[in-house]
C-alpha cells in the first residue's frame, strides 16, 4: 500500500522531517518559504494531510473547499490552533489535531524569563553594557523591582498557565491568582494555594503581574484595552506568551506612556513579524521573537507529536489530539 502524502508547509527540525520521512511520502518545504494561500490550496489537493504552522496563511473555508480536495486531516505543529478555521474544518469533515503538553514547559519558561526581564530590566542592562555606555556600580543604578514573594494573577489557567505557576509559586514564592472560564480542579487550585477570582477584572486589580494563558482569535481579541489596562496597578507588569491578538498593541502603548502600567514582557504580536513601531522605543518593555517553544527539544517533539496524530488518523485511529 502507498505511503499517505504529507506536505508540511514550513521546514521541521532534522529529527522531525527525518521521522516524517520514515513514515510517509513526505514534502518538505526546503526553501522553508511562507506558502501563498494558492500554494495551500494545491497542497490541499495534492496530500492526505497537512501539517501547518502559526505563522501560516489562515487555513480558512476557502482553503477548506477548494475543489477535489485530497486532504482528510491537518495535524498543527503547535499547541494553538487559530491559524486554523476548525468550523470550516468540521463543515467540510477534515480532521483537525494540535500538539499539546510537549511545549508546555519551554513556553512557561519564556513567561519567566519575560517576567524577570521585565521586572529587573535586563534588556536595559544588556544594551547598556553593550553599547559601552556604563559607568560602574553605585548604589543608585538601575534600580529595579522585586520579583519573588509578589503577587502573579493568570488569565486562563491551563496546562501552561500551571507550569509557569509551579516555577513561579514554588521557586520564586510567588502568590497565585487566576481566572479561567474552564477553572482546573480544586486540587489543582489547592496545589499551587492559589486565588481563584470570578472575573479577569478582579485578577488585574490584584497583581503585581499579570500572565495571559487564554487562545487567541474570537471573543479574546483585544481582550487588554484600554479599560482594562487602566484596572491595572500602576507598579504593575504584562507578560504575553499566549497570542498577539489578546493585546491591543494601540492601547498597551498608551498605556505604557501615560504610566498606567510599569512595563510589559511580550514573545507574540497582533500582525507578527511586524511590532508596533513605538514598542521598539520603549525601555520598559522586553520584546522577544515568539520564542516560547524554541527549544531543539521541543520543536522535535511538537513535530513527532503532529505525525503520531496523522498516523493514528491512517491507521483508522483517533488521534490523540483531536481538536476539530
Ligand atoms: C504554539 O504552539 O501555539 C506556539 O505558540 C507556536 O505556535
Amino acid at each position: 500500500m502507498s505511503k499517505p502524502r504529507v506536505i508540511l508547509t514550513r521546514k521541521w527540525p532534522e529529527g522531525a522531517e527525518a521521522r516524517a520521512k520514515e513514515l510517509f511520502d513526505v514534502v518538505i518545504n526546503e526553501d522553508d518559504h511562507k506558502m501563498t494561500v494558492e500554494e495551500l490550496k494545491r497542497a490541499m489537493c495534492d496530500a492526505d494531510a497537512l501539517c501547518p504552522t502559526v505563522s501560516d496563511f489562515q487555513i480558512d473555508s476557502e482553503i477548506f473547499n477548494v475543489e477535489n480536495r485530497k486532504c482528510k486531516i491537518v495535524a498543527n505543529f503547535g499547541v494553538g490552533y487559530n491559524n486554523i478555521d476548525t468550523d470550516a474544518a468540521k463543515e467540510v469533515g477534515v480532521v483537525v489535531t494540535n500538539t499539546p503538553d510537549v511545549l508546555t514547559d519551554c513556553t512557561a519558561d519564556i513567561a519567566m524569563v519575560l517576567l524577570l526581564s521585565v521586572s529587573r530590566r535586563i534588556g536595559e542592562g544588556e544594551r547598556l553594557v553593550r553599547s559601552k555606555a556604563w559607568t560602574g556600580w553605585c548604589p543608585t543604578h538601575m534600580l529595579s523591582t522585586k520579583v519573588t514573594g509578589k503577587k502573579l494573577g493568570f488569565i486562563g489557567f491551563g496546562r501552561i498557565a500551571q507550569a509557569v505557576a509551579q516555577k513561579a509559586h514554588f521557586g520564586f514564592g510567588m502568590e497565585v491568582s487566576f481566572y479561567d472560564p474552564y477553572p482546573p480542579s480544586d486540587e489543582i487550585v489547592k496545589k499551587f494555594s492559589a486565588k481563584k477570582f470570578d472575573t479577569l477584572e478582579d485578577v488585574l486589580k490584584d497583581s503585581d503581574y499579570v500572565t495571559l494563558h487564554c487562545p487567541g482569535g474570537g471573543d479574546n481579541i483585544n481582550l487588554m484595552n484600554k479599560e482594562r489596562f487602566a484596572l491595572m496597578k500602576k507598579s504593575a507588569f504584562l507578560i504575553n506568551t499566549a497570542r498577539g491578538d489578546v493585546v491591543d498593541e494601540t492601547a498597551l502603548v498608551q498605556a505604557l506612556k501615560d504610566k498606567v502600567i510599569a512595563g510589559a514582557g511580550l514573545d507574540v504580536y497582533a500582525k507578527e513579524p511586524v511590532v508596533t513601531e513605538e514598542l521598539l522605543n520603549m525601555q520598559n518593555v522586553v520584546l522577544i521573537p515568539h520564542l516560547g517553544s524554541a527549544t531543539t527539544e521541543t520543536r522535535v517533539a511538537m513535530g513527532l507529536r503532529s505525525l503520531e496524530n496523522v498516523e493514528a488518523f491512517f491507521n483508522g485511529k483517533e488521534p490523540g489530539d483531536r481538536v476539530a
